[in-house]
């Protein structure tokens, strides 16, 4: 592999499943020091055996995007672990299948499912990003051309009109709207904030867009 993420300290937030544990794994294998995060210990600590079997550097931080207290715990103890935080990929969400038929039609939506979505793919990135950025514009040197970044990932389907998907699209829309006020914001101090808007993609996982 080309170490192009050589010793950079990345926060991967829900890299206990799915895409963000594939990009935990791709990160480690390019050089990068990883905090897999997410609820689950048991999935996360199986995601750091694996980069470290395999030659990487990763620790589990614990974090529940619901809870501002575990949001800055993460960002402190993931500083605190490796002195800094040059990428963040906030790639957690309340996903498009998860409750199955309750994400489904307006009709049909569920209020607990609904408080649970706003909670994380709305609040809980806005703190993910409030939390994160001091660290980030910390790590950040402009005038020696030394950037960190964010990077969210937004998903494709918001744009797409595909029925049935009030809950998740509603929820996941604000992620670009977010990237690029930040982006206005922090690009002069050194973060790059972007987004990748995903496509369907097949996981283990229970996130069918
Ligand atoms: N797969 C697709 O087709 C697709 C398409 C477009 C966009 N996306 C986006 O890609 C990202 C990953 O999706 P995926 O398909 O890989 O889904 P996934 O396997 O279900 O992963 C979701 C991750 O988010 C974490 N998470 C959920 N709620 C959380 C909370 N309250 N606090 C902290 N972590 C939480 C989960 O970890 P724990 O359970 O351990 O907390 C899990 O690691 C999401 O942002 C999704 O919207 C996916």
């Amino acid at each position: 592999m080309s170490q192009r993420l050589a010793d950079k300290v990345s926060v991967i937030t829900g890299s206990t499943s799915g895409l963000g544990a594939a990009t935990a794994r791709r990160f480690a294998a390019e050089g990068a020091r990883v905090v897999v995060s997410g609820r689950s210990a048991e999935r996360g600590e199986k995601v750091v055996d694996e980069i470290r079997k395999g030659g990487g550097d990763a620790i589990f931080l614990a974090c529940d995007l619901g809870d501002e207290a575990s949001v800055k715990g993460l960002i402190e103890r993931a500083v605190a672990h490796y002195g800094r935080i040059d990428n963040l990929i906030a790639n957690a969400a309340a996903t498009a299948t998860m409750g199955g038929e309750k994400n489904a039609g307006i009709l049909e939506m569920d209020n607990a499912l609904l408080e649970q979505s706003i909670s994380t793919n709305v609040r809980g990135l806005l703190w993910l990003l409030k939390h994160a950025l001091p660290a980030l514009v910390a790590a950040a040197k402009p005038a020696e051309r030394k950037t960190s970044s964010i990077v969210a990932i937004g998903t494709s389907g918001t744009r797409n009109g595909t029925p049935r998907m009030p809950i998740y699209f509603s929820t996941k829309a604000p992620v670009e709207v977010m990237v690029r006020s930040l982006a206005a914001e922090f690009g002069g101090r050194g973060v790059r904030v972007n987004c990748v808007s995903a496509g369907l993609v097949e996981t283990d996982s229970r996130c069918g867009r």
